[in-house]
């Protein structure tokens, strides 16, 4: 028996399925804790995407992430109508891929009319692999190497310059090169403060990122000269995990106002890239926006502040990461030991832990979990989910509410589709888990389970250890 501490808690698995009456692809994705597409089938088992999630596991095995298609492809289109709906001007969405870089995502977001942000040279590589179009990648990064930035030059995507470092490098690559001017966004840091995890502010004024606001007349002077770099833009972020609306609307109009005064530099500028960071659910207490919403308010902000000072209408970027696929996936493991501290907590391990989710260890993130093979049992049951890790702090969720659970039984944590599987680690040599995609009851692997001989490949043994 696991330890009961709040046995009066009737609640069931069921409660995170969503309230609305709406069709799925209405609900905006970020508001809802499940998958748009999750239910619960006959045997009151979980099912994604059509997919029962404890058949996933036999079949796939655990852990395992398991990735819906509807709710990443609607996320994608309610960030693109909206644009088009509440901005008079030229738009695009950008799917920030640092969430979950990799083919089978990036080729959704293309395939849905996004273009890509990307920030290393292995983010631009799987974007090109999973064949986006270069014209529509957009490279970011406070410390790009000269490997990277030649990749970046080499296949033509748009650059997001952060420093004058990097600057300098792309004139010193382009010196000799006949070729048309390579397209440069400029990053400034807008000073804008908004309430999120320390270290997920990228806004405010002690930030790495971005070019200082007070050197923008130097900034614009100097591109101007450049006849290998064309400035196409400006962008700023300000933050991740954000709920409230006002720092982008504030936003909208620092970033205008900078527009103007690189207009007045006869600088090209026609884009403008606002980041991006709206937040989504993890629990049933967080209460972001919608996409709508969002974009209703810098799409309106934005046109109001071009207005105001006089300037063309801009294309509008923006570029969302984890409410595009946060809600997206969940992550099911297998519970596997127990233990029991009389008076003070239960411990309920896992086959994963903060190897495939490294949110709560690093930010204190705190997500929900469910029973995959029980959905409408009674939450009888507090408990900490520890995951199986060497280390203390390896902890995935501290008092889960959940029904009497048994070793074998699936657990499904919910919304970790962003930052999980891009910052998972091999921690413990932990091969990282598996990922499907599912959709109308199939699933396809995205991602193979590494194996052991994966985890090894790299590793050299020199001549005089070889026994
Ligand atoms: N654009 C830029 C320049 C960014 O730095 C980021 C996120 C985004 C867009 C996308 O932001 P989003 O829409 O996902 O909020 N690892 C942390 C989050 C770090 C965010 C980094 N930058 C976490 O797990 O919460």
């Amino acid at each position: 028996m696991l330890l009961t501490q709040s046995v009066e808690v009737q609640n069931s698995g069921l409660q995170y399925l969503s309230k609305s009456q709406s069709s799925p692809e209405t609900r905006s994705p970020n508001q809802e804790i499940l998958p748009l597409s999750a239910r619960v089938n006959s045997q009151d088992r979980l099912e994604i995407g059509g997919c029962d999630v404890v058949s996933l596991v036999e079949q796939f095995g655990s852990p395992i992430y398991i990735l819906d298609e509807l709710t990443l492809r609607t996320a994608c289109s309610q960030y693109r109508e909206a644009l088009k709906r509440y901005y008079p001007g030229e738009s695009q969405v950008l799917y920030a891929s640092k969430a979950w870089n990799c083919l089978a995502v990036c080729a959704i977001a293309a395939d849905e009319g996004l273009g890509i942000d990307v920030v290393s040279g292995g983010e631009i590589y799987t974007a090109l692999q999973a064949g986006v179009n270069a014209d529509k990648l957009y490279f970011h990064g406070n410390n790009k190497s000269r490997s990277e930035l030649q990749l970046a030059i080499d296949c033509g995507c748009n650059i997001v310059a952060d420093n004058w470092l990097e600057l300098s490098t792309l004139v010193e690559l382009l010196e000799n090169q006949a070729s048309q001017p390579v397209r440069v966004m400029l990053r400034f840091t807008p000073g804008i403060e908004c309430h999120t995890h320390e270290y997920i502010r990228t806004g405010h004024l002690d930030s790495k990122f971005g070019f200082d606001p007070n050197d923008l007349d130097r900034l614009f002077a100097f591109i101007s000269q450049q006849p290998t770099l064309s400035c196409i833009g400006l962008h700023a972020h300000i933050g991740s995990q954000i709920f409230e609306l006002q720092p982008h609307e504030d936003l909208a109009g620092v970033i205008v106002e900078a527009l103007a005064k690189a207009a007045s530099y006869g600088l090209p500028v026609a884009e403008l890239n606002v980041g991006g960071g709206l937040g989504i659910s993890y629990t049933e207490a967080d209460d972001p926006p919608s996409i709508e919403a969002w974009v209703k308010t810098i799409g309106q902000a934005v046109a109001a502040a071009c207005e105001r000072v006089e300037i063309p209408l801009p294309k509008l970027l923006c570029e969302p990461g984890r409410s595009l696929i946060g809600t997206a996936c969940v992550t099911a493991y297998t519970v596997g030991s127990q233990k029991v501290i009389p008076g003070m907590r239960t411990y309920l391990a896992v086959d994963g832990g903060m190897s495939d989710n490294p949110r709560p260890i690093t930010y204190q993130s705190v997500y929900r979990i469910v029973a995959a093979n029980q959905m409408s049992a009674p939450l009888t049951e507090t408990v900490t989910i520890a995951g199986k890790h060497c280390e203390s702090g390896d902890v995935l969720i501290k008092n889960a509410q959940l029904p009497v659970s048994k070793p074998g039984d699936v657990l499904v944590v919910m919304a970790t589709g962003a930052y999980n599987y891009s910052m998972a680690s091999n921690y413990n040599r932990l091969p990282k888990p598996t990922a499907v995609l599912v959709r109308d009851g199939e699933a396809n692997v995205i991602i193979q389970r590494e194996t052991y001989q994966d985890l090894v490949r790299q590793d050299r043994l020199p001549e005089r250890l070889v026994k």
